[in-house]
């Protein structure tokens, strides 16, 4: 399994979208263009930061469009500030080689793998439940959210909806979810019922790139397209994605090279093939923390349906080479339910029986 080159395994050619040209055959560089979110400045605590009390974080400031933009101040922030990312990429300054786009990042709600690591405790979890596909009750092959998780979703509805309507917040040019059920639902809840323009439709493409960190977790197993499909019926797959699931193997993590590789590949991906500035992008608390990494964002760590908007600039670079990487490793699990689990001692397997020797 070494090195081999991610674009063959993940086919990520698009969904019929605009290319940009400056960036074929180069390399794009990705920076967090820090001064306009809290959640960028080094005093914000990420820690039960909540995007609701803040405007989803927005800053209060002033931008150089302001003055012709909004001379009898009666535009919102969120206006303001879309008109300065649309000079940003439009403004006879920008020769092209430049893209901006605003990210906004949200974790899905609640899902019952995550109920199920508290419910059993973190040790046990990883060295045995978490290999299961559920424990009779409840189910983590691909989970769906808990009760508390579908809250979650519903409180980011009503807060877009407010958002929209009242606020002035820009529309979504494009929504992308990562392929896990948890996502796909979170999304389709979060999305559902508001008022969107026509030529912008809630009708998210589901990339690869933004799944979970493929453990030998079930709850990172993806279900078929089939049935993703049927848990968002608008949903539309990016070329070359595979009915089955073709990436997570049972008996070995992927390494965190490869997850960091394909987090840099889907940014990079969107940045060439999407022409829209707003975008959305329902994903995980790991593949996030890798998306903001790659961003060089400040780590955020987010709760279970929390949501971070980060400035992105892109810019195009000449080519450097990448080295070989090992893209997955085994990971070995207890065979029956742990002794214990706490944080003092860990996880310890039952003794497997020693079979007797026949003589
Ligand atoms: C900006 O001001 C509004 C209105 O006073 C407030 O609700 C919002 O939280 C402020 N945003 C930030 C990031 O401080
Ligand atoms: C299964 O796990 C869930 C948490 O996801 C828990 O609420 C439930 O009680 C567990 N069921 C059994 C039989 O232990
Ligand atoms: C697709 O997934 C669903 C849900 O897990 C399952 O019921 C169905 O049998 C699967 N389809 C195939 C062809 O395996
Ligand atoms: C997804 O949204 C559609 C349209 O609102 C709805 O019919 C469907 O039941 C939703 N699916 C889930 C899994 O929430
Ligand atoms: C594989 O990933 C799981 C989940 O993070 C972790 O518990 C386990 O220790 C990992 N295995 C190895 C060999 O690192």
């Amino acid at each position: 399994m070494k090195g081999y080159v991610l674009s063959s395994l993940l086919a990520l050619a698009p969904v019929a979208l605009a290319s940009w040209a400056e960036a074929e055959g180069k390399d794009i560089s990705l920076s967090t263009v820090r001064g306009y979110f809290l959640q960028d400045e080094d005093s914000t605590n990420p820690s039960g930061f909540d995007y609701i009390n803040w405007n989803f974080g927005l800053l209060n400031r002033t931008y150089p469009t302001d003055a012709r933009f909004d001379p009898d101040h009666s535009a919102t922030q969120w206006q303001r500030f879309e008109r300065w990312v649309s000079y940003l990429n439009n403004g006879c300054q920008n020769d092209g080689k430049t893209r901006f786009k605003v990210l906004v990042l949200g974790r899905h709600g609640e899902g019952w793998h995550n109920a199920a690591e508290s419910f059993y405790g973190t040790p046990a979890w990883n060295c045995y439940w978490a290999v299961q596909t559920g424990n009779g009750t409840a189910h983590w092959d691909d989970p769906w959210l808990t009760p508390a998780g579908y809250s979650e979703a519903f409180k980011a509805n009503t807060y877009f909806r407010q958002r929209f309507e009242e606020h002035g917040m820009p529309f979504f040019d494009s929504y992308y979810t990562s392929p896990l059920s948890r996502c796909t639902v979170t999304a389709n809840v979060t999305f559902a019922d508001l008022a969107l323009p026509a030529d912008r439709p809630f009708s998210p493409i589901v990339k690869e790139g933004f799944r979970e960190g493929m453990t030998v977790h079930t709850c990172n197993h993806r279900s078929n397209a089939t049935y993703l499909r049927s848990t968002l019926p608008s949903l539309r797959f990016e070329e070359g994605f595979t009915e089955f699931d073709e990436l997570w193997h049972a008996d070995e993590n992927e390494t965190d090279e490869h997850f960091a590789h394909r987090a840099k590949e889907v940014l990079d991906d969107v940045f060439a093939t999407d022409d829209g500035a707003w975008i959305s992008v329902t994903a995980h608390s790991g593949a996030i923390t890798q998306l903001l990494r790659q961003l060089g964002h400040r780590p955020f760590r987010l709760s279970t349906g929390q949501i971070i908007p980060v400035l992105v600039k892109a810019e195009v670079i000449d080519p450097t080479p990448t080295d070989d990487y090992v893209s997955y490793t085994p990971s070995a699990t207890c065979k029956s339910p742990p002794i214990t689990s706490n944080a003092a001692s860990g996880c310890v397997c039952t003794p497997t029986p020693t079979p007797a020797l026949g003589l």
